[in-house]
């Protein structure tokens, strides 16, 4: 077997992982092996190859980045431009030509690292967005070896992403990949069309690949997943000891993100409030728990959705707040993988309502992890990823705040079949469609492509 080499700008060091991404090829690793590639913290010098960090079902090595890579290519380019843009905020989206000249630097820097460990029949699968030159400069470097690239992030619509200045690469950028994974279908779609009004790529009738000049690639969809079975075991065996620290006087509504602007966290507190202005009787007294660890602090945007959010989490407990009953815990540090997946069996609604998000995972882990005989209500926005796939989920407009609070309204008083079924039918695909065939079919495709 082919030895897969994996990179990604994060991986698991001795601090908890942060995001969808870092847990899955965890799993995804940890079952097949390999070696995973990731950005070090950063320190003064960014000189230096690669470091290995550990070993064991798979090995890991950083890449060092200066301090000043880390603000410019990280949180500049990478989280301040990119996410932004690929998010749908371009109203967000900042741009400085140094900013990119340090992302571009680092992808060329990181490329000659990489070349230079790889052995000729390694798979190479490159993971996110702080990535997409990547393989053109590993081209660039005579590297052959079959390179996939799979974005995790949704891919924008071609309005969003002419406003980027560096759009006009993306063609040569992405072609030098020979697979783009992306998460959905509406993702294939946009990625293409937007590839079409390039005017550069031509879409080849043989398989449906395109070619850019010389070069020929593949665009799939490869709905990434959980491994459910795990969650579910964690869930079970955490569960009575969490239920029993976290006691509420009604149901529990739940929320897990990062605190991140496209989790649409202001609008669901607000929906939230609205349920309690426009369904709750006073007798009832539910509880929405909101964890909500920080993410890229030192961004004024996140910073930003950081101190609205208090605010608003504030006037609504200040508005219904009794001497007893505390109506949001917004809980900010992070919490450990086991007791949220407790968590996610003791909750009686969850609530996945980001504004743009290219699958969300909290979606299938929180249906991996139910009692399927008294599962709990997955509310779910319509432009997360896993919409797609989870149709028995209660869809809402993350907009409507109003279209919330009635789905809030209707899920506490769901009836035990209702809830049943639903479950079922979103069960199906989480537990089918999960991380493990989420690799295989992906590196399959890849494989597939090496022998066309
Ligand atoms: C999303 C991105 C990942 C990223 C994660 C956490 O899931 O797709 O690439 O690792 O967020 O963000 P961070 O900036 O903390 O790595």
């Amino acid at each position: 077997m082919s030895r897969l080499v994996v990179i990604s700008n994060r991986l698991p060091k001795d601090d908890a992982p942060a995001g969808g991404l870092v847990f899955a090829l965890h799993e995804l690793l940890s079952e097949r092996g390999g070696i995973w590639i990731g950005a070090d913290d950063p320190s003064d010098d960014n000189r230096g190859g690669l470091k290995q960090i550990g070993s064991g079902e798979y090995d890991r090595f950083v890449f060092p980045l200066s301090h000043a890579e880390h603000e410019k290519y990280y949180l500049g380019y990478a989280n301040s431009a990119l996410w932004p843009t690929f998010h749908s905020r371009r109203d967000l989206m900042r741009h400085r030509a140094d900013w990119f000249a340090a992302y571009y630097d680092v992808n060329s820097r990181i490329a000659t690292l990489i070349a230079e460990a790889l052995e000729s029949d390694d798979i190479v699968w490159i993971h996110d967005y702080h990535f997409l030159p990547l393989a053109s400069k590993l081209r660039d470097l005579k590297v052959s070896n079959k390179i996939g690239f799979f974005l995790h992030i949704p891919f924008p619509s071609t309005t969003d992403i002419s406003a980027l200045p560096e759009h006009t690469m993306l063609p040569e950028w992405l072609s030098a990949y020979d697979l783009l994974g992306l998460q959905t279908k509406r993702d294939v779609a946009a990625c293409r069309e937007y590839l079409r009004q390039t005017g550069e790529v031509e879409l080849l009738i043989s398989g449906g690949r395109l070619q850019w000049r010389h070069r020929t690639f593949a665009i799939n969809s490869f709905p990434i997943g959980v491994d459910a079975v795990a969650i579910s075991k964690a869930a079970q065996s955490a569960h009575a000891e969490v239920a029993a620290q976290v006691k509420t006087a009604g149901p529990l509504i739940l929320g897990v993100d990062r605190l991140d602007y496209s989790k649409g966290l202001i609008q669901r507190v607000e929906g939230f409030g609205r349920y309690l202005d426009f369904y709750n009787s006073g007798d009832l007294r539910p509880t929405y728990l909101q964890i909500a660890p920080v993410s890229r602090g030192d961004v004024t945007a996140y910073q930003d959705i950081r101190q609205q959010l208090d605010e608003m989490a504030g006037s609504v407990n200040g508005s219904h707040a009794d001497l007893d009953w505390t109506p949001i815990r917004y809980v900010r540090r992070n919490v450990s993988r086991d007791v949220i997946a407790a968590l996610y069996r003791h909750a009686d609604i969850c609530l996945v309502t980001p504004l743009a998000d290219g699958m969300n995972l909290v979606a299938k882990e929180f249906i991996a992890a139910q009692d399927p005989e008294d599962p709990g209500v997955l509310i779910l926005s319509q432009f997360a990823g896993a919409a797609e796939q989870m149709e028995g989920a209660l869809p809402v407009n993350p907009f409507d705040t109003d279209g919330i609070a009635a789905a809030i309204a209707k899920a506490i008083s769901m009836p035990l079949e209702e809830r049943k079924d639903r479950y079922r039918s979103q069960a199906q695909s989480v537990f089918s469609e999960d991380i493990a065939w989420w690799g295989q079919t992906y590196l399959h495709r890849l494989m597939d492509l090496h022998a066309a």
